[in-house]
């Protein structure tokens, strides 16, 4: 028997493929297809302190290999979280990293420090994508020193694994993960959507309602195992995630550093995708004669520090 199981960062996994945050809502609507014991685990949306309504219409287009969406972060609030969703997922054996989103510190604070010490909570994924409202909007996470301030806050105030989804809209990602990594981060999470937009010729307008939006799926693939080849040796544990779509994606995200992969986009073509990736990713090390999926991390990336 292969062993699937890995420790990302202090949370254990049962396999080493997540849902991707905001691509599988918190589960209830995939789980009749994919039982949430199955997967290595389910990241929420994006959680506020208070419920978000999110942009205007229409709010996702396809593209070529790959698709926009301009949700903007609509969501019920932690409230709604706590009470609602958080019992439904442990009722059904998931692990659950709570994805946290925020306009200010104080708010991803509130957050973090709501969440600690739960025991339906096995860590915490903090979008760094989010504007700041302290700074005229600029997100939290294109700014080493914003991105430092803020990772420092939160983690003052919780004890769960901390990972940090890093954004790939930014000059140098590795100077970002290094901040972030002095400011007392478990791991890197990477990378978030890449700003795009499309056009309607028609209408002579922009098709998303919030004009621009983040692309993901297969399209930017090359783009997201570039930067966990880079991230790799920032020294912190890595979930590697962006345009995975077969388990042989996921594999090439292993060997280039990260301890675990998440899967968005794929999931909405194929809903059982996680669960054949995973599959896929044990057939390969039973061929390959290799008992731990452990000893793939890193493989192809001498520089790497994860594994
Ligand atoms: C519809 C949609 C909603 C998303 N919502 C969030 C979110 O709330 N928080 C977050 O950190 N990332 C969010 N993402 C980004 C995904 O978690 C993932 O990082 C990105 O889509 C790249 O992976 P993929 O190519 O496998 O989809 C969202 C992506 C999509 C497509």
């Amino acid at each position: 028997m292969a062993d699937l199981a890995v420790n990302l960062a202090g949370i254990r996994l049962r396999n080493p493929v997540l849902a991707a945050s905001g691509t599988f809502g918190y589960g209830r609507e995939y789980a009749a297809v994919v039982p949430l014991d199955q997967i290595g685990g389910v990241i929420t949306k994006g959680t506020s302190l208070e419920a978000w309504t999110g942009n205007p219409p229409p709010r996702t287009v396809e593209t070529a290999a790959g698709m926009l969406n301009a949700i903007g972060l609509e969501n019920p609030g932690l409230k709604h979280l706590v009470e609602a969703d958080l019992p439904w997922l442990a009722s059904q054996g998931a692990t659950v990293v709570v994805n946290v989103v925020g306009r200010t510190v104080d708010e991803y604070v509130a957050v973090a420090e709501a969440l600690d010490a739960r025991p339906a909570v096995a860590g915490l994924e903090l979008n760094v994508s989010c504007p700041n409202v302290d700074k005229g909007g600029m997100a939290f996470g294109v700014h080493p020193e914003s991105a430092y301030a803020l990772v420092r806050a939160v983690r003052k105030r919780t004890r769960l694994p901390l990972l940090v989804k890093l954004t790939p809209n930014v000059t140098d990602i590795v100077r970002i993960a290094e901040q972030v990594r002095d400011a007392g981060a478990d791991g890197l999470s990477a990378v978030n959507t890449l700003v795009g937009m499309a056009i309607d010729i028609h209408c002579r307008r922009p098709v998303l309602g919030n004009a621009t939006g983040g692309l993901s799926g297969p399209a930017i693939k090359p783009v997201a195992l570039a930067a966990v080849w880079r991230l790799a040796r920032v020294g912190l544990p890595i979930l590697g995630g962006g345009g995975i779509s077969f388990w042989q994606d996921a594999v090439e995200f292993l060997m280039a550093g990260a301890t675990a992969v998440a899967v968005g986009t794929a999931t909405f073509v194929r809903p059982r995708a996680m669960l054949e990736i995973a599959q896929g990713m044990e057939e390969y090390l039973k061929c390959q004669g290799i008992e731990r999926i452990t000893d793939l991390v890193g493989a192809a990336n001498p520089g790497a520090r994860t594994g």
